[in-house]
């Protein structure tokens, strides 16, 4: 069964091993442990830690989010969209790479738009493309 719950000091280890298996350059650990107790929620099956999101009130934004790769279409990821915006108001807004095909399908089936074009957003020069969605 899936649990979504809020993030501890705890899983920060099975959320680096995620981030590296989900990202060719993933967070380095500060920023996790920048997040407990604010708007950061695991995804657990069967008692083992599979995902993570991250909001940002204040800025609107999704700061991350993955799923282990061995779980994914299994409704983890919308589940933990879903927990950190109902903390976030008003709108919502992420950047994602322009080759992100599956990211940018997986925020579209939740309500997101594509808004604008961020020209090399990323350290290797990869577009962005800036999503937004409209909340409350
Ligand atoms: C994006 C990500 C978090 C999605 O997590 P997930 O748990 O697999 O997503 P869900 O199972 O909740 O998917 C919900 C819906 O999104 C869409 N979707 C998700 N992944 C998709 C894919 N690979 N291809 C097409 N549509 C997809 C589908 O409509 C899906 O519903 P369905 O499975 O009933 O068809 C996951 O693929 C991931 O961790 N990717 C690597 C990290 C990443 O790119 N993060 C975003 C950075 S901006």
């Amino acid at each position: 069964m899936i649990k979504i719950r809020k993030c501890t000091q705890d899983d920060i280890p099975s959320i680096i091993k995620i981030e590296s298996l989900s990202f060719k350059y993933p967070y380095p650990s500060i920023v996790f442990y920048n997040y407990i107790g604010k708007n950061f929620y695991v995804g657990e099956l069967n008692d083992r830690v599979v995902g993570y999101a991250i909001g940002d009130a204040k800025r609107h934004l999704i700061v991350s989010i993955a799923v282990h790769p061995d779980y994914r279409r299994l409704g983890i990821g919308r589940a933990l969209m879903n927990a950190i915006l109902k903390n976030m108001h008003d709108y919502a807004i992420l950047q994602v790479r322009m080759s992100n095909k599956e990211a940018i399908k997986f925020y579209k089936n939740l309500g997101f738009v594509e808004k604008e074009l961020l020209k090399r957003y990323y350290i290797d020069g990869e577009d962005a493309i800036l999503m937004f969605k409209s909340l409350d």
